[in-house]
């Protein structure tokens, strides 16, 4: 398939666009669809389990999981006094959410998107290396880690802008305002400690059970990764199929 693209691609490339189309198997909306917002919902809604495997054909990556090769958590000066470094950093379950409310705003110039989405599980698996002080208590190591969120809202607002390319009007996503509000959280982290198995169970076993204080203080650089890596993932698609064939 993606032969076939690029084929077509370099024939048409004369005098044509590089524009493209999602795969025939992604619901669009009219705009002047009566039911345009339903209908955008449902596609997002359907779109979050395709995109799972990726659009190969756009070089677009898999969703599940939606990984970052590594990720730099400076120390906070609250319960959390900690360097965090991560590398390999990987999150399932981020298409598994289900749209609850949806709101959409869209104009020529102009596309807004206000929604909340629940989720089961999403859960972070990752090598960490961490070294500080949480809960007033020394804590250092490296290893392999699993953080899950347990019954999580998150509310989401985008906001995106349009812009002209090779011919073509394309929206790019300028904002998007996230807030993750889970039920509960639940830390592993393994290899504590030089592998002490009795200092890395009880240090575990007190971070699940502080879980809400330690959020405060982790909420906020885990919402700006995980809403840059969301903002960089859709404009992948944005940046190759122009509004026209979105809308
Ligand atoms: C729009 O959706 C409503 C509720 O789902 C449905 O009753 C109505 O028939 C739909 N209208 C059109 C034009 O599809
Ligand atoms: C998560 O939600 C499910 C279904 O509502 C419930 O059965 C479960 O107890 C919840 N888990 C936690 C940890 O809150």
């Amino acid at each position: 398939m993606k032969q076939i693209v690029v084929f077509l691609l370099f024939t048409l490339m004369v005098n044509v666009s590089f524009a493209e189309k999602l795969p025939p198997d992604y619901q669009t909306c009219k705009q002047d669809d009566p039911n345009f917002s339903k209908c955008l919902e449902n596609a997002i809604q359907d779109a979050f389990l395709r995109l799972e495997n990726g659009i190969p054909s756009l070089n677009v990556p898999p969703l599940h999981p939606l990984r970052t090769p590594s990720l730099t958590i400076g120390e906070g000066n609250g319960a959390v006094n900690v360097k965090q470094h991560y590398t390999n950093f990987n999150v399932y379950n981020f298409g598994k959410g289900r749209i609850e409310k949806f709101n959409v705003k869209l104009t020529s110039t102009d596309f807004k998107l206000e929604l909340e989405i629940k989720y089961s599980e999403v859960r972070v698996e990752s090598d960490y290396s961490l070294d500080g002080k949480v809960l007033s208590l020394p804590i250092v190591g490296n290893g392999k880690c699993v953080v899950k969120f347990i019954n999580s809202t998150a509310k989401v607002e985008l906001q995106s802008e349009t812009y002209e390319k090779k011919g073509d009007t394309y929206l790019r996503i300028k904002d998007l305002q996230l807030k993750i509000i889970p039920e509960k959280l639940t830390f592993n982290f393994e290899n504590l400690f030089n592998g002490d198995v009795q200092l890395g169970d009880t240090m575990n076993k007190l971070l699940n059970e502080n879980w809400e204080v330690l959020y405060q203080d982790i909420e906020e650089p885990i919402v700006e990764a995980t809403a840059a890596l969301a903002i960089d993932y859709a404009n992948r698609i944005l940046s190759k199929v122009p509004y026209h064939e979105l809308f």
